[in-house]
């Protein structure tokens, strides 16, 4: 298990898995539980952790080179993950399929209506009193026009690495709340990233234009003077969700 480094996912990740392994107790999990990961491409798939230890592990992703990506990762180190191409909107996969259902950082490339459709599907495919592993990106976020331009409300649209039109949708409490209402919440974290690298380089222009969105609304001068704390407003925050699908009857 030594070379699998899920560096960036790894607290999500072992979150889920620790939840998964720790809390529930034994005689209510499956022997070989059966996993989905949605958006499991990449060069880093968290699929292969769950995969090591003892899972059925099954991924869609939409995009072919992320598969490619994945696949290639998993047949280097003899790990045995299924991946398909099909989009979380519309899971390829029977009702009550799964034991556990796992994402992130996949749907917030989705809009708001796309997410409503992919945690929907999720809930479908999840055995009754199954469990899953959703995140979203908080509008405690700072600055906003970290994800691009705002097209519609909460939703944006920038670069991110060689791609220039990347979807993010960011989430107030009470709208992730909503969105996750048909499940049970059985636990709820915020994860605060602070982007210290990248707010040190900022210099006082674009700080200056950054006013507007400033937190607590101050003015000019107030912010010009709040320079050097820069550090501490850069921040990138993720609300997770670990949630049941409720036993009905
Ligand atoms: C930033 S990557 C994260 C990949 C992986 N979850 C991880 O943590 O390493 C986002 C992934 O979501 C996939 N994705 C975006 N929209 C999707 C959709 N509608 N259905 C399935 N996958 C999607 C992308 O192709 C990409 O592989």
């Amino acid at each position: 298990m030594s070379d699998v480094v899920l560096r960036t996912n790894a607290i999500p990740i072992y979150g889920f898995l620790s939840y998964i392994m720790g809390v529930i107790p034994a005689a209510e999990r499956a022997v070989t539980p059966k996993i989905l990961d949605c958006g499991a491409g990449g060069p880093l798939p968290p699929l292969a952790l769950f995969a090591q230890q003892g899972f059925e592990a099954i991924g869609i992703d939409i995009s072919d080179e992320q598969l490619e990506r994945s696949r290639q990762f998993c047949s280097d180190r003899k790990i045995s993950v299924e991946f398909r191409k099909a989009d979380m909107r519309q899971i390829p996969f029977d009702a009550n399929t799964f034991d556990y259902v796992y994402e992130h950082y996949s749907m917030c490339h989705l809009d708001h209506a796309g997410a409503v459709q992919a945690v929907s599907e999720m809930l479908r495919v999840l055995k009754p009193g199954g469990m899953a592993f959703i995140g979203v990106i908080s509008t405690d976020s700072w600055p906003s026009t970290l994800f691009g331009k705002e097209h519609r409300t909460g939703e944006f649209v920038g670069a991110e690495g060689a791609h220039t039109q990347v979807t993010h949708s960011l989430w107030k409490d009470v709208e992730s709340d909503q969105l996750v209402a048909a499940w049970e919440v059985v636990d709820k974290e915020k994860r605060i990233n602070y982007l210290r690298d990248m707010a040190a380089e900022v210099s006082i222009e674009t700080w200056m234009d950054l006013l507007r969105e400033s937190p607590q609304g101050s003015s000019a001068e107030e912010w010009r003077a709040a320079y050097p704390q820069r550090q501490d407003y850069y921040r990138y925050v993720h609300t997770y969700y670990y949630l049941k699908k409720p036993i009905v009857g």
